[in-house]
């Protein structure tokens, strides 16, 4: 809800400004860095006006950084920044983007592919108002519900889209409406041979198992046909604990290096905006920094 969203936004800024400079001395301070987009124009607006507003108080420069580029700088946070080598291959998955992406070196980046419709956050959190398990960010409560499955009963019976075709684009939409169907089959008792091996964590762990295969599927082929020297992940999903085991077991096979965000580092925060502030010193002038919802990665 965009307007709920900017007015929280609203009423937090100040006290969390407050509680950054009673631990951080204003001195310590060298630019101020903010989202310029993607995301919610309201709560971008008071991001940015914020800033402005720092920057102004505190006379330091302003730095633009785009919100999927962040994303994966939380690995810059805790990895040492000359372990990371390049080309990388980026997967972000979050809420409302899935993105593959070849880091060439800091603000050199080319888009590969990206999700034809829903985003694989996106997908998670439709899937679990599906089946029942979560009204808000669902994603995390359908993963505890898929581990609490010790057999994957119903291993293959969901689709892996676009998983054989040879590009880097991903669609999780048709894999959603699959799943309902299935709920809905079940429903009315007409699952036929499945029935007995339905259960809603066994749905759930067959729905995750498919988006991580795929995820997982199209960052490997990437990751190959660029001969890259390392893999990072960022992005709310980058917290799946299936998605990072499989990448690690995939990767380490391939004898390419992972890098993984801390979980607690993985949804929006705002040191991966400091970490993307500080590596790519993308400096704006007051006037042109304005708000821009529909940023792709590589802009
Ligand atoms: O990056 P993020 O915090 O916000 C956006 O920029 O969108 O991502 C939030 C997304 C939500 O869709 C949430 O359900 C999903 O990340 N998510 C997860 C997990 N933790 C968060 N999805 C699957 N498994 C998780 N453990
Ligand atoms: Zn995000």
């Amino acid at each position: 809800m965009p307007e709920i969203a900017a007015r929280k936004q609203v009423e937090f800024i100040i006290p969390v400004l407050d509680q950054v400079f009673s631990t951080v001395p204003k001195e310590d301070i060298d630019a101020i860095a903010v989202t310029q987009g993607p995301g919610l124009i309201g709560s971008l607006i008071v991001g940015i006006e914020a800033a402005k507003a720092l920057s102004l108080a505190l006379n330091k420069p302003l730095i633009a950084v785009n919100h999927l580029v962040a994303h994966f700088y939380a690995n810059f946070l805790n990895y040492s920044a000359d372990a990371i080598k390049f080309p990388a291959l980026v997967l972000v998955v979050s809420g409302g983007h899935t993105d593959l992406v070849l880091m060439h070196s800091h603000g050199n980046l080319e888009h590969l592919g990206s999700t034809i419709d829903d985003a694989a956050g996106e997908a998670f959190d439709k899937t679990a108002r599906i089946l029942g398990i979560g009204d808000y960010l669902g994603g995390v409560k359908l993963s505890q519900k898929a581990a609490e499955c010790k057999e994957n009963t119903l291993a293959g019976t969901l689709p892996r889209p676009m998983l054989d075709k040879d590009n880097y684009d991903f669609s999780f939409s048709g894999l959603k409406t699959a799943t309902k169907r299935v709920v809905e089959k079940a429903e009315s008792g007409e699952l036929g041979d499945l029935a007995e091996k339905y259960s809603v964590e066994a749905l759930a762990c067959e729905f995750e198992t498919a988006v991580v295969d795929v995820l997982v599927g199209k960052a490997i082929k990437a990751a190959s046909d660029f001969n890259v020297k390392s893999l990072l992940l960022g992005g709310g999903v980058a917290a799946n604990i299936p998605l990072r085991t499989r990448l690690q077991n995939e990767t380490a096979s391939l004898g390419i290096p992972l890098f993984l965000p801390e979980l607690r580092l993985c949804g929006d925060n705002a040191s991966t905006v400091a970490s993307a502030g500080f590596f790519n010193q993308k400096f704006v002038d007051f006037e042109d920094l304005s708000p821009n919802p529909s940023l792709t990665i590589t802009d």
